[in-house]
């Protein structure tokens, strides 16, 4: 994380931009896959929560898969040098040019959410001459108990299959020539904190593997997607998440005889180690007494608190000042939902500070985009400043 120290020396870049951490972003891929290859467990990175090439280029070394929601996904994973054949590809509503592509490079499973895609992607397999192994998403019906904008597996949810269209369309399932169902996927939602939900997921699971291996099914793996939360209220105590307790949890509760055990992490794996430095620009009271601080960032960089109400942390790191006081922090877009924080305590803040919003490391730049016309934000590497 951001030391004081090398604070000054950002001024030198143009703001706002994306830091990163890559020591913290080494800590963070040495510890989940250590625990991970304890258990034996499998792991695609969720390449949507960031996009960056030096981030994907430090993930590759660690040998692990990857996660994607689009053909364009696939193919950023596979132009940075991922091996297809770790690659994962799920979304509620794939192309036809892209399922082509997934199967012309030969990913390890499209992950498939819906009886009509799976019928698509038989076709276009025959076409191609090719058998392509899938996955079936099922929706397994869990509260998530995290942020309702980013829960995907409750039983009204876009995403997956409903178990129970599964086990009326057996034989349609099983009559497709060319896909090969070798495994079962399930993502519950984003941002989870409470590890518990992760037991409710594997009695779910173990419940419907039972249930579908007795139907003729041979899954091969279980994907249990991604999810595991991060601790956005107070980053700096918990820089690496806690992979250990989620691979205990899962490794005491899953019951899936010897079939690999896949996992799907995005947020966990990238989001400490990002960080969007802006400047202040201006400062003013409204009216009602409200001190207003206008930064150079916007929900155009971030839009995560714009979005979904999300808390991240902010510092002043360059103010000498002791005395504090509340400021609502502010971005430049002509949005009024454009606001880091409604409130937070700082030491008295001034035009020229330096502000870092932490933990934005995850869904931060992949989300960013160019409303009002901005431009987006640069990257600096913390092994890269002078
Ligand atoms: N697998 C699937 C199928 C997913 O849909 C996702 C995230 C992941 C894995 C990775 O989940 P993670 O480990 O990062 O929680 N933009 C939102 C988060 C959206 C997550 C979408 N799916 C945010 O900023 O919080």
């Amino acid at each position: 994380m951001l030391s004081r120290q090398i604070a000054e020396k950002l001024r030198s870049y143009e703001t706002p931009f994306y830091l990163y951490d890559i020591d913290l972003l080494r800590q963070t891929l040495d510890s989940v896959t250590a625990v991970a290859s304890r258990y034996g467990f499998k792991l695609h990175y969720a390449i949507k929560a960031n996009y960056d090439p030096r981030i994907l280029q430090t993930i590759n070394e660690y040998g692990v898969g990857i996660d994607c929601a689009s053909g364009n996904e696939v193919r950023c994973a596979i132009e940075s040098g991922f091996s297809p054949n770790g690659i994962v590809y799920a979304g509620v509503g794939k192309k036809d040019k892209e399922i082509r592509y997934a199967i012309e490079q030969g990913i390890f499973s499209i992950n498939c959410e819906s009886l009509q895609e799976l019928e698509q992607i038989d076709r276009i397999a025959g076409e191609l001459g090719k058998v392509q192994n899938i996955a079936l998403r099922i929706n397994p019906d869990i509260d998530p108990k995290t942020n309702s904008c980013i829960d995907t597996g409750q039983a009204d949810s876009k995403f997956g299959i409903s178990y129970e269209e599964v086990m009326e369309n057996v034989d349609v399932i099983n009559s497709y020539k060319n896909i090969h169902i070798k495994g079962m996927h399930l993502h519950i939602g984003s941002q989870i904190r409470e590890l518990h939900v992760f037991e409710y997921l594997c009695d779910k699971v173990n419940a419907i593997v039972e249930h579908l291996t007795a139907l003729g099914f041979e899954f091969d793996f279980v994907d249990v997607g991604g999810g595991l939360g991060i601790n956005y209220d107070v980053p700096e105590n918990e820089p690496v998440p806690n992979f250990a307790s989620v691979f205990s949890i899962i490794s005491q509760h899953l019951k899936v005889g010897g079939k690999e055990v896949h996992f799907e992490f995005g947020r966990a794996i990238v989001a400490q180690c990002g960080e969007l430095i802006t400047s202040v620009l201006y400062r003013k009271d409204t009216a009602t007494g409200k001190k207003i601080v206008i930064v150079d960032a916007s929900m155009t960089e971030l839009i995560r608190p714009a979005l979904y109400g999300a808390y991240h942390n902010i510092e002043n790191i360059t103010s000498e000042e002791t005395r504090k006081e509340r400021y609502c922090i502010a971005g430049t877009a002509c949005e009024s939902t454009d606001i880091f924080d409604q409130s937070v305590s700082l030491p008295v803040t001034r035009r020229g500070d330096l502000l870092t919003i932490k933990s934005a490391g995850a869904y931060g730049m992949s989300m960013a985009s160019r409303y009002n016309q901005h431009d987006l934000p640069g990257a600096v590497y913390s092994d890269e400043i002078e």
